[in-house]
């Protein structure tokens, strides 16, 4: 009798595990990484808005652009590409500087960090980025503001 009860309690076990394990497979939502089209989507998009910001012609910091013209652009894309993937979940390190030693003494307007995420919406929009996986993006990489603005 009390193996019995013991089988049961048993299966019963079993099979509430098997259906929560099943409910949350159904249930989890991919990754943002996953979402956005992963690795190539995302250099692919991160290619293009480095360009555009590269020609944003609103942008007259003279700073920005000497730095702009100084450095290797595909490194940039390379660590943005990364900061990007690791954001969203996906399988990468960042291995670039973090956000304030990057911008410091640019002296970055809100106006200009405000043009280079209007930069980041246009391309996401030219890749037909959904508007959820667009608002995700732009609030992971929103609170950066305050790291990147030194004059508001
Ligand atoms: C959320 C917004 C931004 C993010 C996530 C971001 C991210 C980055 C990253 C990852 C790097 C490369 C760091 C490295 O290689 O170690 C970088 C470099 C740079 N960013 Fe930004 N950035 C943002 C906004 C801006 C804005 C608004 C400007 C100027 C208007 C700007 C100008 C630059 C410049 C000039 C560099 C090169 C600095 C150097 O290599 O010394 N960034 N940024």
């Amino acid at each position: 009798m009390k193996t019995n009860f013991y089988k049961l309690l048993m299966i019963l076990s079993l099979v509430i595990g098997l259906g929560g394990c099943a409910t949350a497979e159904l249930t989890s939502t991919p990754s943002l990484y996953d979402r956005l089209g992963g690795k190539p989507a995302i250099q692919a998009v991160i290619s293009d808005f480095v360009d555009m910001v590269g020609g944003d012609t609103r942008i007259q910091n003279e700073k920005v652009g000497a730095k702009l013209a100084a450095i290797d652009i595909n490194q940039l894309k390379t660590h943005l590409v990364d900061q990007v993937c690791m954001a969203a979940g996906g399988p990468c390190t960042y291995t670039g500087r973090d956000m304030i030693t990057t911008h410091k003494g640019l002296g970055i307007t809100t106006a200009e960090f405000n043009w280079v995420v209007d930069d980041l919406v246009k391309t996401l929009d030219k890749y037909k980025v959904p508007a959820q996986e667009k608002g995700e993006l732009l609030a992971l990489l929103g609170p950066m503001k305050n790291e990147i603005v030194e004059i508001p």
